[in-house]
């Protein structure tokens, strides 16, 4: 039985004093003994959430990494630099890094890649556009974006990673994918996984669901057979994060 996981990707909210404010007004309504929970904070928190959250079973993860150990890349981060914090998860791939930031499907490869050498657990993001939807060619496209990201990655690698389901047309629109169209595109992203890696690695790999996930959504979309938990944006900034963390816990 997988453990469910849920992670407030915070986005480019919350300055060092907000965030602490933040986890000490919280943090003890979001732990959780049936789901792993994990606060995804901007570069500059991390600090601060690592302290205030030690001991307290609730992880820390980066929205983002370099691929390269060290160099010539002003303004990035590294993810020797993130393990060495004590940072335990990262982001790679969201869709609004893919759009904003031109992040290819190569690149989140390599960072998939670096992150789980530097014994970071990376939340892989896929998902299609509204056009892509229209067309037709939803699980093709995340089809592909999953066997790109994973590329030349070993089974052993891959089985710690995280995927989340992101539908762009859901993310920050208030629509959410019904459990129905989010559970279709969660069990094929598993079932490419048992195709490149074989069944029982399927089985352990967690696949989140993310796009407007709230306090009312959460319970129909997690009872999915292969959703197990969610990627959560706007919401984890709110105090129905903790209903939506309670949720997962059933
Ligand atoms: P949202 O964001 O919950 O605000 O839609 C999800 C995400 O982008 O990870």
């Amino acid at each position: 039985m997988r453990k469910k996981i849920i992670a407030g990707n915070w986005k480019m909210n919350q300055t060092p004093k907000e965030a602490e404010k933040f986890i000490r007004d919280c943090k003890e309504k979001v732990k959780s003994d049936k789901a792993d929970v994990v606060f995804c904070v901007p570069f500059v928190d991390l600090a601060a959430a690592l302290d205030l959250l030690k001991n307290t079973g609730i992880a820390v993860g980066a929205q983002n990494m370099h691929f390269e150990d060290k160099g010539a890349f002003t303004g990035e981060i590294s993810g020797k630099m993130l393990a060495e914090m004590g940072v335990q998860y990262v982001i790679n791939g969201h869709s609004e890094r893919r759009q904003y930031y031109a992040e290819t499907d190569q690149a989140v490869n390599m960072k998939v890649k670096k992150a789980l050498a530097d014994a970071l657990i990376p939340i892989v993001c896929v998902g299609e556009s509204l056009e892509q939807r229209k067309q037709g060619v939803t699980v093709d496209f995340v089809r592909m974006q999953v066997k790109i990201a994973f590329k030349d990655i070993p089974a052993g690698s891959a089985r710690k990673a995280v995927i989340a389901y992101e539908p762009i047309w859901a993310i920050g629109t208030g629509e959410t994918a019904t459990s129905e169209q989010a559970e279709e595109v969660c069990a094929a992203i598993r079932q490419t996984i048992a195709e490149m890696y074989g069944r029982e690695t399927a089985e352990v790999l967690r696949v989140q669901y993310g796009g407007s996930v709230n306090a009312e959504s959460a319970a129909e979309l997690f009872a999915m057979p292969n959703i197990d938990g969610g990627l959560v944006g706007g919401a984890s900034l709110k105090p129905e994060f903790a209903a939506i963390v309670q949720t997962a816990g059933v």
